[in-house]
Parts: C-alpha cells; structure tokens; sequence
C-alpha cells in the first residue's frame, strides 16, 4: 500500500448509505489482517471482531463522543491481551486496518468508548482479550456538506454540517522540534538534511486521526534520532490518548520505513529536558537499522 498517498485521502466519515459492505471485502480484511497487518509489537496477543448493522443500536452509550455514535453498516473492535503498551499497539494496528479500508475505497471513522466491559457486553463479546480499539466502517453518504464534529469537549460536540473537508491539523512546525522542546529554530534545514524521508513521514503524522482532533502529541529530533513525546492534555482519556500514540507511530513509521528501512522503537524512559506534564513514548533512531529486529524493541 502507498500509505503516503492512503494517509492524504483518508478522513473521518460519520453518513453511511445503507449499502452493506461485500462479503469479498470482508473476506479480504480479515485475510490482511491475518496476513499482513502492520504491527508495533507482534508478540501480543490480538483478535478482530466484525460486527453488522446489529451493533449499531447494542453500542449505543458504550461507544462514541457524548449522544453521539456513528450509525454505520460495520463495526470493527479489536481485541487484545492486557499489556502496558496495548492501547498504543491497537491504534497502530487498526489504524492500519483503516488505512487498508481507504485503500479498498470504504470510508470508516474511529470511535471512542470508556470500558472494554461495557462494549464486551453490550456486543455478547466472551472472550479473556479486551476491547482495546472500535471503528465503523461502510459507504460514505456523498453531500455537498460535510457533517462535522465542533469539538468544544467531550460532553459539547456539535454536529454540523459545514463545507469544510479536513479538520485543520497542527502543522509539522508545530508538530516537531529540534534538540529541545518547543525549538523550531534550523528546524526546516534539519529536516531537508534527511530530504523527503522526514517531511513526507511528519506530514503523515500532522494528519493522523485524533481523539476530538486533539494531537496531544509531538516529536523532538535530536543526535540523528526521532522521540513520540505525548503532551499534557485535560480531555484525552488514557485509552483515547494511547490510541492516538498508536496512530501518530503508524503514520510516522509506515512511511519513514518507505524511504530508511524498518525503525526501531525503544520505548520506556529517558532522560529528556521536557515541560511538566510531557511524557517520552518512544525514540527510534533515524536512517537504517543495523540489524532487523522488531519494532518494538523494549519495553
Ligand atoms: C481514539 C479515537 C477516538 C475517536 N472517537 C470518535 C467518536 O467516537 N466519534 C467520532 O465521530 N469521531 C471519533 N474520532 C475521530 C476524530 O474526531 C477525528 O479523527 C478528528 O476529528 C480528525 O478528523 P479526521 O479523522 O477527519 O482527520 C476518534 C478518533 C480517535 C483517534
């Protein structure tokens, strides 16, 4: 897949038609994601669920932002074993999901939800594995406007229809800095001494889905290596906030690895001059790895 490409052309669909989705394309994700799925930690236990239009009303007050859940023919839920780093490996792996939904032409949208209990019950879910990530998918319902999410918080979102197409994004200037956080200066020449390779892959990642388009997150490039910096934020709850880590590494990463061969991320602490309440996620060193190893090499 040309994730590059993917990653432009996807975006949040919340008006499905009625059309079910082919079995055949059914099929076909269920064999990629047994198959093919892109994952940051692949010794993890994970199951994918498909569930039909049935879901729709069982979800209701489990999942989605306040009163609001995206009525849609299909719903993915993802399931995994209990580990600290499962929320960031579902939004990888499912993003990729949805990356490959984009690729088959079948719009999708992420969808929040608080308790993996709530969901497992609400769907007749029995299984040891929990609910760690939810998206809909199906066919967009084409308008001339676009119905859009006014994100005032989590218990104020607007719906309403306005001809906007993507919600604006944090730019990569506001996305990444150099050597300390918030330090933007010889940025633009940092980045054109890697030449595409980096500004393709953080322009993939300033447009990667977000708990309430939040992007409670950066990066601080440093001696020739790449850090996922979450940033403090009052609305993301933590499974919403590792999902979005997920989804910002896939970005960054699927792409990055087009031009400089398979990152490593090293996740866990390091010493990093940051502002209170900014955490290290993960540094991965730029340019190729010496040695293939999997993508998560520590925790
Ligand atoms: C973890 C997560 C949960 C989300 N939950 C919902 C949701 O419940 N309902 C919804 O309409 N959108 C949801 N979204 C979609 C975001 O609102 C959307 O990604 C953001 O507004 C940016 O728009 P875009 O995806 O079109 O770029 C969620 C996104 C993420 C990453």
């Amino acid at each position: 897949m040309n994730y590059s490409v993917l990653i432009q052309n996807r975006k949040s669909v919340r008006a499905f038609t009625d059309k079910k989705v082919p079995t055949v394309a059914l099929e076909d994700l269920k064999a990629y994601y047994q198959t093919a799925v892109k994952r940051l930690l692949p010794e993890l236990q994970t199951e994918l669920l498909n569930f039909g239009l049935e879901a729709r009303e069982a979800l209701e007050g489990a999942a989605g932002y306040h009163q609001f859940l995206v009525g849609a023919p299909q719903y993915l839920v993802l399931l995994s074993e209990v580990h600290p780093l499962a929320h960031i490996n579902a939004g990888y792996i499912m993003e990729d999901l949805i990356l490959k939904l984009t690729d088959m032409d079948i719009a999708s949208c992420w969808l929040t939800f608080t308790r993996s209990q709530d969901v497992k019950k609400a769907l007749g879910i029995d299984s040891h594995l929990e609910v760690v990530a939810l998206a809909a998918f199906g066919f967009e319902r084409k308008s001339a406007k676009r119905l859009k999410l006014n994100f005032n918080s989590m218990s104020q979102v607007d719906i309403s229809a306005k001809h906007r197409y993507m919600e604006p994004k944090r730019s990569i200037a506001d996305l990444a800095f150099l050597d300390t956080w918030g330090n933007c200066q010889n940025l633009q020449e940092y980045i054109g001494f890697y030449d595409d390779m980096l500004w393709e892959s953080l322009y993939a990642a300033s447009l990667a889905p977000s708990y309430l388009n939040r992007q409670a997150y950066g990066f601080l490039l440093r001696n020739g290596s790449i850090s996922l910096i979450s940033r403090p934020d009052l609305y993301n709850t933590p499974i919403d906030r590792d999902l979005s880590l997920g989804i910002v590494l896939h970005h960054f990463t699927e792409v990055a690895q087009h031009w400089a061969g398979k990152l490593c991320w090293q996740f866990g602490d390091m010493p990093l001059e940051l502002p209170n309440g900014h955490r290290h996620i993960a540094t991965a060193a730029l340019g190729h790895c010496s040695q293939y190893c999997t993508t998560a090499c520590k925790f």
